[in-house]
């Protein structure tokens, strides 16, 4: 399903709080620095237009959420939209989440890395573009703190079996643990906007969370 265009930001409204650029980062993760505390740090890899972000940071204050979306314009519209709700404890970052779970997150400094409706690339020759590679996922381990969890949702059963698989035989990881689907009760009650189009679809929806335990 193509996506559709998004609507123009207000130029009025100040992002300095909600946005950061991936490539003007500090060297080294500061949690203190980004949201004036230490809270148990949630992050979502892919956050598109915001909204799992924009409901969890309000569903869950005492925790902080940072989501890295690649795509800077989808970053800044994802980030707006924290603005305009005045969230104290979520932050969008426009840039690759590879890199900075490869060399910035410390060990053991996430308590929950989701990632909902990854870019499939289906043709093979496409595959390693996936976000979910082998060195992705030793790296969500390394940084989940003991009790964290990895959640992991996709319309695609491919991608879905392939990870479970790869999780398997890569990670420690316990799981897959059951998600069972709920009913939605208004019009953004879904995870996410690409949980929204599938369901309205009728088409499946592949859930699991996996659980560090050592
Ligand atoms: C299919 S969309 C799903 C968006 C959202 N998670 C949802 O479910 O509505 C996948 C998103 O992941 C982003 N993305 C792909 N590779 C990424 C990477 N390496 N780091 C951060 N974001 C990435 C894409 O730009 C895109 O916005």
């Amino acid at each position: 399903m193509p996506r559709r265009a998004l609507r123009k930001l207000d130029p009025a409204l100040d992002l300095s709080r909600h946005y950061r650029d991936g490539e003007a980062l500090p060297p080294a993760f500061d949690q203190q620095a980004l949201f004036g505390r230490t809270a148990p740090l949630e992050v979502e890899v892919g956050s598109g237009k915001g909204l799992f972000l924009a409901a969890a940071s309000q569903h869950t204050p005492d925790h902080d959420f940072l989501g890295i979306e690649v795509s800077r314009k989808y970053a800044r519209y994802a980030a707006a939209r924290l603005a305009r709700q005045n969230a104290a404890n979520a932050i969008l970052i426009g840039g690759d989440a590879l890199p900075l779970f490869q060399d910035w997150f410390p060990a053991e400094s996430l308590s929950a890395v989701h990632v909902y409706f990854p870019d499939p690339w289906w043709k093979k020759r496409h595959m390693k573009r996936r976000v979910l590679s082998e060195q992705f996922l030793r790296n969500v381990q390394r940084t989940l703190v003991r009790g964290g969890r990895l959640h992991f949702w996709t319309d695609v059963e491919e991608y879905f079996q392939t990870t479970l698989s790869l999780i398997a035989t890569a990670t420690d990881l316990r799981g897959p643990l059951l998600v069972p689907e709920k009913a939605a009760e208004h019009h953004l009650d879904y995870r996410t906007h690409f949980e929204r189009r599938t369901r309205l679809a009728e088409l499946p929806v592949y859930r699991a969370e996996f659980e560090r335990t050592e």
